[in-house]
């Protein structure tokens, strides 16, 4: 039963997949300086895929959840981007950023200055490659751990990791609770007020939004720092 069920589960996602396939040459394509880079990062992966290499990594780490790897259709990403107002002005932060693929959409539909950070070594080494090859000024990536990185400079932050665990989450929120009010912190599937007790976030709004798999719900909330007073 759990074989059939999967079976009809990766059939809907290759589903999707395929129409966001069609939508993003629509839509994002037409910029000939993205299409170029979205090409190109879909061919070095067309040997062995980004889920595979994060099942490998995170089999290397010792992870209990191998299989946490999962992308934001960039379609999606439009829609979290006009809907949480993420600007040219903004520096946005995207912890675990895969690929790197939103990062660069990103940059070149929204104009912002963008950094990804991620622990998959491959990951980031292609990415660096793709901005080099193509001369993206305003894209960073940075080979480290979400929780090591200092985020002063960030105006967005941006974290799909709805498998994280509860152990997890909490560290991020010290990390993250200490940054000057106002900055916008996203996340999808919770938001991070449901973690901790204290007024540290404050939640402006949520949203569904379609990812491969489903519908999720995405957060929008702030760093509140009237709570120290
Ligand atoms: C669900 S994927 C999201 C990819 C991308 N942000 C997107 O939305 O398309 C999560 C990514 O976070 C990375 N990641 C998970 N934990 C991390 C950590 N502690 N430090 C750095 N990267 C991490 C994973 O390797 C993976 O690439």
């Amino acid at each position: 039963m759990n074989y059939i069920k999967l079976f009809f589960l990766r059939l809907v996602v290759g589903y999707r997949n395929l129409v966001e396939f069609f939508r993003v040459a629509y839509f994002y394509y037409p910029n000939r300086q993205f299409k170029r880079v979205d090409l190109y990062l879909l061919r070095c992966y067309i040997l062995e895929n980004p889920y595979r290499i994060s099942k490998k990594t995170l089999q290397e780490k010792g992870s209990k959840d191998i299989y946490a790897y999962g992308e934001t259709p960039l379609t999606t990403m439009e829609k979290i981007s006009k809907k949480c107002q993420i600007n040219t002005a903004d520096v946005v932060y995207e912890l675990g950023s895969g690929r790197g693929r939103t990062c660069f959409w990103l940059h070149f539909f929204v104009g912002c200055q963008v950094v990804g950070v991620e622990f998959v070594p491959i990951f980031v080494k292609i990415a660096q490659k793709v901005k080099h090859r193509f001369d993206v000024r305003g894209v960073k990536f940075i080979y480290q751990d979400i929780l090591d990185v200092d985020y002063a400079d960030a105006t967005v932050i941006y974290f799909y990791g709805t498998s994280s665990d509860t152990p997890f989450i909490e560290k991020l929120i010290e990390k993250l609770k200490g940054l000057p009010s106002g900055t916008k912190i996203i996340t999808v599937s919770y938001p991070l007020t449901a973690y901790t007790k204290q007024p540290l976030f404050k939640l402006i709004k949520s949203f569904p939004a379609q990812f491969s798999w489903g519908e999720a719900e995405v957060y929008l909330q702030v760093v509140n720092s009237s709570h120290k007073n």
